[in-house]
This record gives structure tokens, C-alpha cells and sequence, in this order.
């Protein structure tokens, strides 16, 4: 039953919409059949697993169900997702099922975006918004449950906030902590939390035939488009879910269906429609998955992992799976992360091969070898924290409290190696004094929701009297996607010119904000100039709320004007062992590790090409480049210049 004070907030405050069009009915899920179970399990114990199979009804329902028989009234019930994407989609989803407008009872909360209101009790939020709230809230005194859902994906906030889990409950004695995971492999879990009971709700599985390719072939894209083109004209109804790696292997088979759609439907009596779902994607476009289509249709999803656990697509019965993900790795000798292309594991490709199985008989074409599954593929995933740069992390634990963090109770510890070279960064941004402990510098740091070398730069700029400027290119440098549109890379190279700055990117990336400002924001303009107008939309959002969080912390604000030589020195402040030298012929010299690299074939500084550079990090595109870089001076570098 919902509280009378909860009922009658809810009719206030909630303009009740008609109900939206749901794709599953959530009276079927496998979570209602044992809902009278489950009720007293949740609710008596302080700390529990739930195990179910993805599409049980974890994420949606147990927050309602808690909101149902809550006597808390006034906290939240807070569910944390690894991806932005699942926060956002879940709230919306869960809102339609309340029919409560969205911010209302259910909001979310990511990163440059909150969308959490005075009302609202169920708040979906990715696991580091959770983790950056405990610097301000460390016993989370507003909260009466934490979900702490997809723990099996292991990503590194995840591990940090069920660590944290067992202090915060032995301060806050109201709090109650859930942990739900979507495989099997859930004892280590119980065991880290003192061996806390584990709930299983019984899944509804199909018979899933498992098809692997007989001879190795390393031409996957090529490989999966066969793959539809043979389901669509041989197998019955039911829709194709492909396992990808990133958004270029499913441009490109978007791309062959784009441009062969009326072959490929000659050869069948069903319409294939090619959807697509990875994180980046906007909202607006990612919901048409979940949207029914007609009879006569067959959609195709193209995926990223994202939906091998974190969201659910009804009515699929096949499944390709590259056997593919693109996984991020750090390397702390080079100080450098990067993304692979890797081979997924074991327990990832059964995950995967289920999606097919949910409702009704599946198959899944693996596009590798039973070899390959047997003898090379590796049991399980390997938890982000030990393939990660661990900053953020580390300052978050120093402003926690944690003098020594090798003292930090960690699921899986990581390399002694990974945490040396984080504090040692930490204390060069000036975060950590000599004996290691947080400074004031550092705790301002720790509350931006950005990089702490960003946060560095940011706060640095205040001194240089450039802080608007600041926020304003950290707007547009946190974006994920491009700014500039691929497509119209002719144009671009004729347009952009104009906006080039002697003193590099970062200053480059401001004139065109600036332009597209005195332009009033327009989208059209963004389109003569191929640039991306969503992106610097996004950018003015991010660029507002971190000028929002300085006025918050009650620093006051000078600016001089544009200054530009003060936009590089603050960024050499933040990037100070990123200082590149100029070689021979077109490569610039790293000073730390003494390796050649070429700037980034869009950089600004391509033409005049000066003796020093600050770069923001190394990417890879067919060959390593330098990417987003400014003029420096050796001596603005305080990792040069220490002694
Ligand atoms: O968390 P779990 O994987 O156990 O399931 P869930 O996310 O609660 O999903 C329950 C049902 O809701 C599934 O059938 C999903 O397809 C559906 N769902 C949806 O239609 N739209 C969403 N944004 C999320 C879930
Ligand atoms: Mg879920």
C-alpha cells in the first residue's frame, strides 16, 4: 500500500498522463510469481543479494516494490546503474508504470544531468553519482535502501560503493543495501558481505541452440551481415539481436542494410528494420527499441553490450554475438587508458546466447569457434578495478577519510602499481600534500563531476582570472561524441579554418562556441558549419553547472577577458606531465616516456606546429595521435619544473 502521505503528494504533484504503451506487461515478469516471497525477504533483511535472470524484473520492479511497503515516507530508494543510458531508460520506464511524470516519483540523476525533485522517492543514478554524494553525504542520511544493481558487471565505482556498503551500515543502522546481479557467480558477494542471504527468483528460460562457425574468421563485421541476411530469408518470426563492438561496426553494417535493404527484402516475405542501441546514442533514438513494430517486420538490433544485462529488448529470438567488446584498459607504466577490442569471456557469451531464449526457443550464432569458447575464452570478466586508472577513485577514498588506501576493504584488491601511480599524479595536481593527505585544493577537486586534472584546470583558472573561458572548453571537451560532423569532412576543412587558434585546440574550441553564440545558439548554423549542434547544446548545459558548483563553493570570480596564453598555462597546470617536445619531421616527443607521436590529424596546430605542446591524452585511430592540444611553455609545467 502506498502511505496516505505519499498517496496524496502523488495527486498533487504528479500530473497523471494516460498510460503510455508499455512493451512488456510487467504483471507477467518472473518477479510477480514470487512477489509474496520476495516482500518479507526484502524487507527483513538489512543486506541482501538478488539473483535473476536479466528481464526478471530486478531493476523495474523492486523499487516499487519497496516504495509499496515503505514506512520511510520521506527518503529515497536509490537504484544504481553502471550506465547513464539504463538510468535514464529505467526511470522512464518505471515513471509510465506509475504513471508519474518523470522527475516526479522517479527521477534520475547522472552526470551534468538531475532531473530529482522535492517529490521524488525512486532515484535511479549511475553508480559514481552515488560515490561522488558520499564526499558530501557519507552515511547517505537520506536514504532508506540502496540497490545496488548490475553488481555483476563489476565496473570499478560498483566495487568502491560495495566496499563502502559494510562502513555505512554500521554507521546508519536505517539503511538497507541490495545487491542484485543478473549471473550466477554471486557467492563471492555473499561472502564479502559477511555472508549475507542470497534470493533467487526462478527464470523463465526457453531452450537456446547455440551455433558456432566451423573454420576461424577474423572478418566478424562481414560475418554478422550474412548472418541477418541468412535468418531473415530462412528462419521464422522473431526479431535479431547483434552482439557489436562500438559505433563504427554498427555504422557499417547500418550502412550495407541502408544501402541493400531492397535486396535483402526480396528475399524474404517479412520487412527487415534495422535498429540500433549503444550508449552515446540521444534518448530520443534510443527508446525506439522498445517501441512494438508491425506484423509483417523483423527488426534487427544493432548492439553494443549494453544489452547483454542492462537493458532488456522484448522479442528477441536470435542472437549474433561477434564474441567481441570493446573494454577499456589502463596502463600505468605509460599512464595511459585505452580501449581494445578484446574477446569476451565465457560467462558473457552464455549471457549473451540467453538474450535469445526469453521468450520463446532461441538460437544464437556465434561467430567463433567451439574451440575458441572452450579452450580460449576466459571464464569470467576481469573487474574494472584492475584494469583501470585509478584517480577519481583514489581521491574520492582520501576524501573519505582513507589516510592508507591499501586499507580500504576492496572486493578484489588493485595492483599496488595502479594506486602508486594515482597517488603519485594526485600529489602533482596537488590533491594530496607530501605526507599523502588530502588538501583543501583536493577536496574542491573532489566535488566536480569531472576529471580531477579537468577539476585542477578548472580551479587554476580562477587564479588566471579565466574561468569562464575554462568552463566553457571543459563543456565541450567531457562531451562523448564528435563535434564535428564526419560526414562533412569536406566542408569542415574549409569551414573550420576559420576558427583555428594559433594557440591550439582548446582555444580553437572556444571561438566556435563563441560564434555559435553570437549566431544565438542557432542549429542551422551548426549545420553550415558541420558541426554538431546537440553536442554544443550539451556542452553550454555542462559549462552552466560547473560555473554553478563554483558559485556554490562561494569562490568569487574574476574575469579578465579572453586571455589566451592564461587558457594554456591553466591547462598545462592540469596536464603538467602530458608536455610534448618537437621532433623531427611531423612527431612531437613525449618528455615522460621519450616516445614519438603525431598530433591528431584535426588539431589546430597541425599548420604552425610550436616547439612545446600540452596534450589531454593519446587516442587511437589507425595509429596513435596526440589529441587535444594547446601551446605551452616548458616552465608553466609543474612536472617539469619539480624538484
Ligand atoms: O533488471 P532485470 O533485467 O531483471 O529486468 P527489468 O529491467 O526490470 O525489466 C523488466 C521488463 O521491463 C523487461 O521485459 C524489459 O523488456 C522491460 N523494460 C522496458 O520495456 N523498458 C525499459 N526501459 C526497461 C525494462
Ligand atoms: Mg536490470
Amino acid at each position: 500500500m502506498i502511505s496516505n502521505k505519499l498517496k496524496n503528494s502523488y495527486l498533487t504533484h504528479q500530473k497523471v498522463k494516460e498510460k503510455p504503451e508499455l512493451s512488456t506487461d510487467s504483471m507477467s515478469l518472473p518477479i510477480e510469481e514470487i512477489r509474496k516471497v520476495l516482500v518479507p525477504f526484502l524487507l527483513n533483511n538489512k543486506v541482501l543479494i538478488i539473483y535473476g535472470e536479466t528481464g526478471s524484473g530486478k531493476s523495474t520492479q523492486i523499487p516499487q516494490i519497496l516504495l509499496r511497503s515503505d514506512n520511510y515516507s520521506n527518503s529515497y530508494i536509490c537504484c544504481t546503474q553502471p550506465r547513464r543510458i539504463a538510468a535514464v531508460s529505467l526511470a522512464l520506464r518505471v515513471s509510465n508504470e506509475l504513471k508519474s511524470e518523470i522527475g516526479c516519483l522517479v527521477g534520475f540523476s547522472i552526470r551534468f544531468e538531475d532531473n530529482v525533485s522535492s517529490n521524488t522517492r525512486i532515484k535511479y543514478c549511475t553508480d559514481g553519482i552515488l560515490l561522488k554524494e558520499l564526499s558530501l553525504n557519507p552515511v547517505l542520511i537520506e536514504y532508506s535502501h540502496i540497490i545496488i544493481d548490475e553488481a555483476h558487471e563489476r565496473t570499478l565505482n560498483t566495487d568502491i560503493l560495495l566496499g563502502l556498503s559494510k562502513s555505512i551500515m554500521k554507521k546508519n543502522k536505517k539503511i538497507t543495501f541490495i545487491i542484485t546481479s543478473a549471473t550466477i557467480d554471486i557467492k563471492k558477494f555473499s561472502w564479502f558481505l559477511n555472508r549475507c542471504p542470497i534470493f533467487t527468483i526462478p527464470g523463465k528460460k526457453f531452450r537456446v541452440s547455440i551455433l558456432f562457425i566451423k573454420k576461424l574468421n577474423f572478418e566478424y563485421l562481414k560475418m554478422a551481415i550474412q548472418a541477418i541476411i541468412y535468418i531473415h530469408k530462412k528462419e521464422k518470426l522473431g526479431d535479431i539481436l547483434v552482439f557489436l563492438t562500438g559505433k563504427s561496426d554498427i555504422e557499417f553494417i547500418e550502412n550495407y542494410f541502408e544501402k541493400n535493404i531492397h535486396k535483402v527484402n526480396n528475399q524474404s516475405k517479412l520487412r527487415l528494420k534495422v535498429l540500433k542501441i549503444f550508449s552515446n546514442l540521444p534518448v530520443s533514438k534510443q527508446s525506439l527499441i522498445f517501441k512494438k513494430h508491425a506484423i509483417n517486420s523483423r527488426r534487427c538490433i544493432l548492439s553494443t553490450n549494453i544489452t547483454e544485462t542492462s537493458l532488456t529488448i522484448p522479442s528477441i529470438r536470435y542472437v549474433i554475438d561477434s564474441g567481441y567488446v570493446k573494454s577499456k584498459f589502463y596502463d600505468p607504466k605509460a599512464n595511459s587508458e585505452n580501449l581494445l577490442i578484446v574477446p569476451i569471456s565465457k560467462s558473457s557469451a552464455d549471457q549473451r546466447a540467453g538474450r535469445s531464449g526469453r521468450v520463446s526457443d532461441g538460437k544464437c550464432f556465434r561467430l567463433y569457434t567451439e574451440y575458441v569458447y572452450n579452450n580460449e575464452m576466459r571464464k569470467s570478466n576481469i573487474p574494472e578495478i584492475k584494469r583501470s586508472n585509478l584517480l577519481n577513485t583514489i581521491l574520492i577514498l582520501k576524501t573519505l577519510g582513507y589516510v592508507n588506501v591499501m586499507s580500504f576493504d576492496f572486493i578484489d584488491k588493485p595492483s599496488i602499481f595502479a594506486i602508486g601511480k594515482a597517488l603519485e599524479e594526485l600529489f602533482m595536481l596537488k590533491a594530496l600534500n607530501k605526507k599523502g593527505e588530502l588538501t583543501n585544493s583536493g577536496r574542491l577537486m573532489s566535488l566536480f563531476p569531472i576529471d580531477p586534472k579537468l577539476s585542477r584546470v578548472l580551479l587554476v583558472s580562477i587564479t588566471f582570472f579565466v574561468p569562464i573561458e575554462i568552463a566553457i572548453i571543459i563543456g565541450i571537451i567531457s562531451n562523448s561524441s564528435n563535434l564535428f560532423h564526419e560526414k562533412n569532412l569536406v566542408s569542415l576543412k574549409n569551414e573550420t579554418k576559420y576558427f583555428n587558434s594559433l594557440y591550439g585546440d582548446h582555444v580553437t574550441y572556444l571561438n566556435i562556441y563563441k560564434e555559435w553564440l553570437k549566431n544565438n545558439s542557432s542549429r542551422e548554423w551548426c549545420v553550415q558549419n558541420a558541426l554538431n549542434y546537440l553536442y554544443l547544446a550539451n556542452s553550454k548545459k555542462i559549462c552552466k553547472q560547473l560555473l554553478f558548483l563554483i558559485k556554490k563553493l562561494d569562490i568569487k570570480i574574476i574575469c579578465k577577458g579572453s586571455n589566451y596564453t592564461n587558457i594554456c598555462k591553466s591547462f598545462t597546470k592540469g596536464f603538467s606531465k602530458n608536455i610534448a617536445r618537437k621532433a623531427k619531421n611531423e612527431y612531437y616527443k613525449i618528455i615522460y616516456e621519450k616516445t614519438l607521436y603525431k598530433l591528431h590529424p584535426k588539431s589546430s596546430l597541425l599548420g604552425t606546429k610550436p616547439n612545446w605542446i600540452v596534450f589531454e591524452t593519446i587516442i587511437n585511430i589507425s595509429g596513435e595521435y596526440l589529441y587535444n592540444v594547446s601551446k605551452t611553455k616548458p616552465e608553466w609545467s609543474e612536472y617539469l619544473n619539480r624538484n
